[in-house]
């Protein structure tokens, strides 16, 4: 008996400790699933440990989907039987993965989600990411400042939260500034935008404000340059991932875009740290979506680590305990609600690369 009960304790006190990461490792966006790994795989590599144990990730795919996003977060859940999970990427599948999490009791913390209603009236679901209001409010203030835009045309991809929100919170600063917008929907797989452009462009607008991801984005970028717009293409965070560039071109070259960190804009020692050990694993700079990876699995480590011990309920609470948190992507403090706030950088392409513009910090204005 004796020897049995041992043997149990060993068990749980050196079990290791498994979180599980939920990412769109294949389908529309698995460019952000494969950044994101990368960051929280270099995390982990640096600090396997927490407590004396190890760390073990099980990574599973949301295939880019919406009821997958549920699934995996379920399936991590019950039948990996992990603590906590780091996940997931677009907010509308934080949404559906989040709910799942809330109901099971097992702490969720998204690297990229910035939806406001990802973390809204939960315990459980909580974030390393600055959240839309603050984004939108940015690029207004950026549109209207800098490119000097009175009138900005905006597009909305209807199937996405992430899309709707930010559009939204975009149109209501830029009319707070002075300016003037109309809008123009579309959704995500679509290919063809000439219509929405064509009808856009009759409005003389002087800024297209793309709310949406990548692979539409690139194309939007292209069939606007075809049909003649010069102006200035102004995007959210969901535009940065290489391939907007390859896809787009020359006709990206120009576009300015919102985000959460660029390896020139440094903010912490951490972030030193980050950018060169990522170049010597992965031999190319990070952008944001691999900073923010790296910033999830740290936070959630720090979390478990001021828990004292792997239990769910005691990591959510201490999630939202974490403050002045030195991250890749600045000082991390996540407050009651689960967000963290942070100033937002802009970058655009320049010669065919994301290039540093300016840090926007929209609560000072
Ligand atoms: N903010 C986006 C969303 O909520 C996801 C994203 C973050 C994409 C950062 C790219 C970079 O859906």
């Amino acid at each position: 008996f004796l020897l049995t009960m041992v043997l149990v304790l060993s068990l749980v006190v050196f079990a290791n400790i498994k979180i599980g990461v939920v990412l769109p490792m294949t389908g529309g966006i698995a460019a952000f699933g494969e950044m994101s790994w990368q960051g929280i795989e270099l995390a982990h590599e640096m600090y396997p440990e927490v407590l004396g144990q190890k760390i073990d990730l099980v990574l599973v795919d949301n295939r880019s989907e919406k009821t997958e996003a549920a699934n995996a977060v379920s399936r991590v859940i019950d039948k990996d039987k992990v603590v906590a999970i780091i996940g997931e990427v677009a907010s509308a599948h934080s949404l559906a993965g989040g709910a799942v999490a809330e109901r099971k009791h097992i702490p969720m913390l998204t690297s990229s989600s910035t939806n406001p209603l990802v973390t809204t009236g939960k315990k459980y679901v909580s974030r390393v990411c600055f959240i839309d209001p603050y984004q939108g409010a940015a690029a207004a203030i950026f549109a209207f400042d800098n490119l000097k835009a009175k009138k900005a045309a905006v597009f909305i991809d209807v199937e996405q939260d992430y899309s709707v929100g930010l559009a939204n919170f975009f149109k209501k600063k830029f009319k707070e500034l002075g300016g003037n917008y109309f809008i123009e929907f579309f959704k995500t797989g679509d290919q063809e935008f000439s219509a929405q452009l064509t009808d856009a462009l009759n409005k003389n607008p002087d800024v297209l404000y793309i709310t949406g991801y990548y692979p539409e984005i690139s194309l939007f970028a292209r069939q606007a340059r075809m049909l003649g717009y010069n102006g200035p293409i102004l995007a959210g965070d969901g535009a940065e991932a290489e391939e907007l560039i390859k896809i787009g071109g020359d006709a990206v070259e120009g576009l300015y875009y919102t985000t959460h960190f660029h390896p020139d804009g440094a903010a912490t020692e951490m972030t030193k740290v980050f950018v060169e050990k990522f170049i010597e694993k992965f031999g190319t700079k990070p952008g944001a979506m691999h900073a923010l990876g790296f910033d999830a699995y740290l936070v959630m480590r720090k979390a478990i680590e001021m828990a004292g011990k792997a239990d769910p309920k005691a990591i959510a609470k201490a999630i939202r305990e974490v403050k002045n948190f030195p991250g890749a992507t600045g000082m991390i403090t996540i407050n009651k609600n689960g967000d963290a706030e942070k100033s937002v950088v802009v970058d655009m392409v320049k010669n065919g690369e994301f290039t540093y513009v300016t840090t926007v910090n929209p609560a000072e204005k």
